[in-house]
């Protein structure tokens, strides 16, 4: 089966500070070929339009910007209902409003409706894949599977490991995490677009023991995905400094457990030293660049150039709920300003490349995601260019791509989405 999308069509093909001349391709009128789900061709749609079968549907969107779908590398699916919690730091924050919610997730049925509340957020702010905790129950990330499963989305999620410092009903211990993380794996993991991680929540709610558990399923299923937090907050590199003294530093917590490398993403990365960078390099780990959060719990300012210094691959992540916004638009916004604070800059371009290609990689999806290269799974959305009148008229003002681009991060949001496609199929249309 066979459509077309006609649009202005932009993508990556590479990160703009490796390419700066040929990183993108960019179509003023631009033609989508689809078959199967998959990507079979892009090109000039004058072009394009002649070589099609009479048959094959074509999809005008006039006055739009088709790209990639947005990729978030790090979200809480079972904190969609508590957004814009006022008031604490992350320690107190987790205590006060994350473990009591987290608490409702035991309830199947719950957990199912909340799975289906939160892909309808991810789809309306033009986010085609995630890397997502569940919470500590088995069952959690049951019901959110399903419901990806359903839609046929690229997802990947994990149960959360947890043996310490939490309230009991949220603790598993080192043995039941890794005998349930077993078989969520056994049973989930490549089957069609889903993928799993092993999920420690952070050092501090978990034992040495349990972290090498963790290690050793990565050892048993190599392609696996790690996913958890890294230095966030003062107060909690200090607490894993006291918990864990015979570690040289944060990462150390992790690293001798063997959780580092490729399919390893570290959410946050406000406070490293220089070891730990050097770490995180060395083993080609990934880190999720979290603007909104780290912003609304005080964490602080990510250097991202720092992290491109080291050549680490960085991703974008809304970390809903301690993100205010599921809309990967807002979150660059926000990166912006947090780039702007430390005397730097983060160019459209950029931007536009963690969210899409930038992201891919840092979840080694690249071959899957990612770009519209022949072959790739057909995970797409559509920019409005008119989706509010100050963005239209702002919009009519842009003189080039750049600028263009810039406009959409700083006043896009999910109104901008004006659909999202997923391995070709509509999934959400405004
Ligand atoms: N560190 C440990 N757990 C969490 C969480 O749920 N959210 C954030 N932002 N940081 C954490
Ligand atoms: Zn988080």
């Amino acid at each position: 089966m066979i459509n077309a999308y006609r649009s202005s069509i932009m993508h990556f093909l590479d990160d703009p500070r490796d390419r700066s001349e040929n990183a993108y391709e960019f179509f003023e009128d631009g033609l989508l070929i689809i078959e199967d789900g998959r990507v079979k061709q892009l090109g000039d749609a004058e072009t394009l339009l002649k070589t099609l079968p009479p048959e094959v549907l074509v999809t005008h969107y006039p006055n739009a910007i088709i790209t990639p779908g947005f990729i978030d590398t790090h979200i809480h699916y079972p904190q969609t209902e508590m957004i814009a919690a006022y008031g604490e730091q992350l320690l107190e924050w987790l205590e006060t409003y994350t473990f009591p919610t987290e608490k409702k997730f035991e309830d199947t049925h719950y957990a199912r409706a909340i799975a289906e509340r939160f892909l309808n957020e991810l789809l309306r702010a033009g986010t085609t894949t995630a890397l997502v905790f569940g919470t500590v129950h088995k069952s959690s990330v049951e019901a959110f599977f399903e419901a990806c499963e359903n839609r046929n989305l690229r997802m990947v999620c994990g149960k959360v490991l947890m043996d310490r410092n939490a309230p009991s009903e949220l603790t598993d211990t080192a043995e039941s995490g890794y005998t349930d993380s077993k078989s969520l794996i056994e049973k989930w993991h490549n089957r069609g677009r889903l993928g799993y991680a092993v999920t420690p929540r952070f050092s501090p709610t978990s034992t040495a023991e349990q972290l090498k558990k963790a290690g050793d399923l990565l050892q048993e299923f190599p392609d696996v995905y790690m996913h958890t937090h890294l230095s966030e907050n003062t107060q909690e590199v200090e607490w894993v400094k006291s918990l864990f003294p015979e570690c040289s530093n944060y990462l150390d917590t992790y690293d001798q457990a063997g959780l580092l490398g490729r399919r390893s993403v570290f959410a946050h990365c406000v406070h490293l030293e220089d070891e730990e960078w050097q770490r995180l390099s060395e083993t080609k780990s990934n880190i999720a660049f979290c603007a909104t959060s780290n912003l609304f719990l005080g964490s602080g300012l990510f250097d991202l150039h720092k992290a491109h210094a080291q050549n680490i691959q960085v991703g974008i992540g809304t970390d809903v709920g301690a993100g205010t916004s599921f809309s990967i638009l807002q979150t660059l916004n926000e990166a912006y300003k947090v780039l702007q604070l430390r005397g730097d800059k983060l160019s459209p371009f950029e931007s536009f490349y963690l969210a899409t290609l930038g992201g891919a990689k840092a979840l080694d999806m690249d071959n899957d995601i990612g770009n519209f290269e022949a072959g790739k799974e057909a995970d797409f959305i559509v920019l409005d260019k008119a989706c509010t009148p100050l963005m239209e008229f702002r919009l009519q003002q842009c003189k080039s791509l750049f600028e263009t681009l810039y406009v959409f991060a700083m006043l896009g949001d999910d109104r901008a989405i004006q659909a999202t496609y997923a391995a070709g199929k509509l999934v959400h249309k405004r």
